[in-house]
């Protein structure tokens, strides 16, 4: 309803000099329905955003807004339309789905953990020698060493209409806003690229980088600090 309103002020206010170009709806679990601080579910079933910094904290404040110049209290935002294919997804056996992210799939706990929120041991071995959590699962590979190669990601599912003879036509709406773009979100984007299990159901479709200017004092506009 939020985000519908606001969509709606913004466009009736800009129809004098703008038109929509293109709209792409998606969704997360509706407002109340889980407990606050419950990690959402994307569509393959995965309990997804469980490693994120969390607002209202000093590291928040530092990986998400920028601290100087036009975009001081701002941030940047890198959305990526991915689209999964869940006809292949459904081939794949739980254990097989559970390795191409590190995480089991009933609650989100690391492969070498029993809740969501332990810390993965990637050095684990089982009894053949292998290791517990793969090497190049989504989450070995999406993590960082460096602590300011972070990024907050708040993503969207969508589930459009399908192509005549699909049944599906769904993905994520992946968006993450960091302060620095070049420094925290590339370095992730590039090792993902490189090798992540999880590549093999997923196909990135589009992808835009935006910056979201801060708010403004009073008697100020959206994006005074940039033109005024
Ligand atoms: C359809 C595509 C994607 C799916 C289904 C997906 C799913 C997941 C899941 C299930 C997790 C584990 C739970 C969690 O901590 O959230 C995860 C972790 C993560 N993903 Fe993704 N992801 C996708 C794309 C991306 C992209 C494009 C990026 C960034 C370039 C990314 C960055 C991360 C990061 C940083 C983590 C946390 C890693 C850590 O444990 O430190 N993901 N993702």
């Amino acid at each position: 309803m939020s985000v519908a309103h606001a969509a709606r002020m913004l466009l009736k206010d800009t129809r004098a000099f703008a038109t929509v170009r293109w709209t792409q709806t998606g969704f997360r679990r509706a407002f109340g329905s889980a407990t606050d601080g419950t990690a959402m579910r994307n569509l393959f079933g995965q309990v997804d955003e469980t490693v994120n910094p969390q607002p209202d904290t000093a590291d928040f404040d530092q990986l998400v807004w920028v601290a100087d110049g036009w975009l001081t209290g701002g941030t940047g935002l890198v959305l990526r339309r991915i689209q999964m294919n869940l006809d292949t997804w459904d081939e794949l056996d739980r254990p097989g789905r559970e390795l191409s992210v590190g995480r089991n799939l009933t609650n989100g706990a690391p492969l070498t953990g029993t809740n969501e929120r332990d810390e993965p041991d990637f050095d684990a071995k089982d009894a053949l020698g292998f290791p517990v959590i793969p090497e190049f699962s989504h989450m070995r590979r999406a993590r960082s060493d460096g602590d300011g190669e972070r990024i907050f990601r708040r993503s969207f599912n969508y589930d459009d209409a399908p192509d005549p003879g699909e049944v599906s036509n769904s993905g994520l709406i992946f968006v993450s806003y960091q302060a620095d773009i070049d420094r925290q979100f590339i370095p992730i984007q590039r090792r993902l690229d490189e090798l992540d299990l999880l590549n093999q159901w997923t196909t990135p479709i589009g992808s835009a980088v935006f910056a979201i200017p801060p708010g403004c004092q009073e008697g100020g506009y959206i994006g005074d600090t940039l033109l005024s």
